[in-house]
């Protein structure tokens, strides 16, 4: 071998670092994540270093051999290879993985009830039944109303696919419907009524090694539990805990579908979910509009009769609310009449009380503050749902209400250190979800445990316009 090839071979490496970060800050969800995260950044500072350092230990080692010194040289050409082995190994399999290139297909995930951002003609929001197949295959959906089955609905996919989305449309309040995919047996779900009940959880971390699935699974029973009565679930960011992982999401779709086969989905996208390939991975597995051909963005308005949600795209900060996100959301909730419910559900949290650790503050975050507090108070917002932080936490602030409802199987934070001044309710170290009943002009929030038992209860009487 060439006494010059072990300083190409350090030299390649730290080509191949380089290249790698750079594609890195172009991903989604990368750059929030490098401002944020202490560990990451120098985590990233440290692989530079050492494909770098790579190199001069190379050339040193041909250096030393040349002059005799072969034993040193020896060491030396050792210390480069293991210098070197990071960027020439290491980089190619964290590319692979992050960028989703090598993994394989999500597989079979049962159908499930998401809601869409389209509103049908008696003021509820159309459903997509989802799933996802091995093979490729074109489904036949029948759907009606439960009662009669004289009106049923026959769709069938014009070609033969591996993720299926069908779109139930122009439902009823309060009616029992079914669906049947194939010659399969038929299942049954009622739409809302007034008033409004849904559930609302955030921080599932499906994927996650440390969560807890008994705690998931418990809560999923309460929330299908037709005696419960929820019209819709909502899960407010990090379902996933790595969303570049198929795995997370074929996990996440197969847990949840036991209660999303009849009680409609709605999901937020978190800063677990969307980062790397997990963006591409959201819009094909948890947001079926996207499939439809309606809407390839992350925010979407989701109308319920006089309630209407506005879900937004928050990443491990506010970089993810772009000044064209901010105007879409200015302009929909200016458009929702004044005396009409306005229900923020976004995962990165403005007002929480929380932690400082490890570089990282995790409690009233200024910069979503300054992006969001103003325009939510401008725009008469109601409610808004966050995750992000581990616990459960009520807030409110100048007539806005601000609701932490997590988490819905990821590890509970630890105990805060810092209590937002706005802080009206704290909860931390256990698992639980929102259960939140709307009327006209009052909202009830019970924040429930894994089994169903109350934690704690708030009313909000709706302030008016
Ligand atoms: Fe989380
Ligand atoms: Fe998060």
């Amino acid at each position: 071998m060439k006494k010059t090839a072990f300083i190409w071979l350090a030299a390649f490496s730290a080509f191949l670092v380089g290249i790698f970060l750079i594609w890195v800050l172009f991903q989604p969800g990368a750059m929030g994540m490098l401002r944020v995260n202490t560990a990451v950044r120098l985590a990233c500072l440290a692989i530079v270093i050492i494909a770098v350092l790579a190199v001069p230990v190379a050339w040193l080692s041909t250096l030393l051999q040349s002059h005799g010194r072969v034993y040193l040289g020896r060491v030396a050409i050792v210390l480069a290879i293991i210098l070197a082995l990071p960027g020439l190994l290491g980089i190619p399999t964290v590319f692979a993985v992050l960028s989703g290139l090598t993994q394989p297909n999500i597989g079979d995930t049962p159908p499930q009830l998401f809601v869409t951002a389209s509103t049908g003609a008696h003021g509820l929001p159309d459903l997509a039944l989802a799933f996802n197949t091995t093979k490729v295959a074109a489904y036949t959906l029948t759907w009606g109303k439960t009662a009669g089955q004289t009106e049923e609905t026959i769709l069938t996919e014009a070609a033969a696919v591996r993720t299926h989305a069908f779109i139930l449309t122009d439902l009823e309040p309060n009616t029992d419907y079914y669906y049947r995919l194939g010659d399969g047996s038929p299942c049954t779900f009622r739409t809302a009524g007034d008033p409004l009940r849904f559930a609302v959880g955030a921080d599932a971390h499906y994927g996650a090694a440390t969560r807890s699935e008994s705690a998931s699974t418990e809560m999923l029973l309460q929330i299908a539990d037709p005696q419960n009565a929820f019209s819709y679930f909502f899960l407010v960011g990090d379902t996933t805990h790595w969303g570049f992982s198929k795995s997370h999401w074929s996990v996440a779709l197969r847990e949840l579908a036991g209660t999303t086969a009849t009680i409609p989905l709605g999901l937020a996208p978190g800063n677990h979910d969307t980062i790397f390939s997990g963006y591409d991975n959201y819009l094909r597995y948890a947001h079926p509009d996207s499939l439809l051909g309606d809407n390839s963005k992350l925010w979407t308005r989701i109308d319920v009769g006089r309630v209407h949600f506005f879900v937004i795209d928050l990443g491990w900060s506010a970089e993810a609310f772009t000044e064209e996100q901010a105007a879409w959301l200015e302009s929909e909730l200016t458009a929702v009449p004044a005396e009409d419910w306005k229900i923020i559900l976004g995962h990165g949290f403005s007002y929480a009380s929380g932690t400082y650790n490890a570089g990282r503050y995790r409690y009233d975050n200024p910069e979503t503050i300054a992006c969001l507090v103003p325009l939510f108070e401008r725009c008469g917002v109601n409610l808004v749902f966050s995750g992000h932080n581990h616990q459960m936490e009520i807030l409110e602030k100048s007539g806005v209400t601000y609701v932490i409802s997590s988490p819905f199987g990821g590890i509970p934070s630890s105990p805060r250190t810092y209590q937002s001044p706005y802080s009206l309710w704290y909860e931390s170290g256990q698992y639980g979800f929102a259960d939140v009943t709307i009327t006209e002009d009052e909202a009830e929030i019970v924040f429930r445990a894994p089994g169903g038992s109350e934690v704690y209860r708030h009313f909000l009487a709706k302030s008016q316009p």
